[in-house]
């Protein structure tokens, strides 16, 4: 392929609907949703993709019934000791985005771990959206900048769109070029809404745990066959 977008964002939805049209709970279907994350990151990276951005946990996900949201927090527990050595192998850095302060103290722990070790790894860059809403990442930053202007630090003419994106959970991380929702919805969910602004937006009816390389590939040819060239005249 020629053109590979250099970061994918995706959100991973309908482990649950997967579960349930195979009879089984819907914690099956995020256990067979985290397996097909450890094996979407080696084929993305395979295809050039630099860096993936996956929605793991959203801000409004605390609302689901509480043996959920606990066997989730169990899956990402287990997935960052997993991760770690994953990422050692295969070269991968790790970043979370997204308000760890909700989450239990070793879950943060395991994350700033992980963080640490993998910081400098130039494989796949990697990021899980966890405790993530991009109004409430949107808030957090407009606080930062705020302080930044009460101690003095900041002059309020001087803030440009870059001051905003750097202020954000991913800053120094391009942009994502694709983004591609699994499971059928066609909305983003509070998801990277100021990092969207130029992606090209992808939709399959797919779910998550089906979500195979084949799966990526159509992914990636809709991508390719789309005109990029946003603000500009287009060719007759
Ligand atoms: C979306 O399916 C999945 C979630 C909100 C759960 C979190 C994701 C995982 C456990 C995958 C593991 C992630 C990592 C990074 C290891 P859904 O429950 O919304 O499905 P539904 O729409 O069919 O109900």
């Amino acid at each position: 392929m020629t053109k590979i977008p250099t970061h994918v964002a995706i959100i991973l939805d309908g482990n649950g609907r997967w579960a349930k049209a195979k009879g089984l709970p819907r914690t099956a279907g995020h256990v067979q949703g985290a397996k097909n994350v450890e094996k979407m990151c080696e084929v993305a990276y395979h295809k050039g993709i630099q860096y993936l951005t996956l929605y793991a946990f959203s801000t409004e996900n605390w609302k689901r019934p509480q043996d959920e949201v606990s066997a989730i927090m169990q899956l990402l527990r287990n997935y960052m000791a997993s991760c770690l050595k994953l990422a050692k192998k295969n070269n991968m850095s790790v970043r979370v985005l997204g308000d760890m302060t909700r989450l239990d103290k070793d879950l943060q722990e395991r994350i700033a771990e992980l963080e640490r070790v993998t910081k400098d790894y130039t494989g796949l860059h990697l990021q899980i959206a966890l405790n993530y809403g991009s109004r409430d990442e949107i808030t957090r930053a407009v606080k930062k900048l705020g302080t930044e202007i009460e101690e003095g630090r900041l002059n309020p003419e001087d803030i440009t769109e870059d001051c905003i994106s750097k202020a954000l959970d991913t800053f120094e991380i391009p942009d994502p070029d694709l983004m591609i929702r699994t499971s059928g919805e066609q909305r983003l969910s509070n998801y990277l809404l100021w990092q969207l602004a130029y992606a090209e937006l992808y939709f399959t009816p797919v779910p998550w745990p089906d979500f195979d390389e084949a799966e990526l590939d159509k992914a990636l040819e809709a991508y390719q066959n789309r005109d990029r060239r946003y603000g500009l005249v287009k060719e007759e």
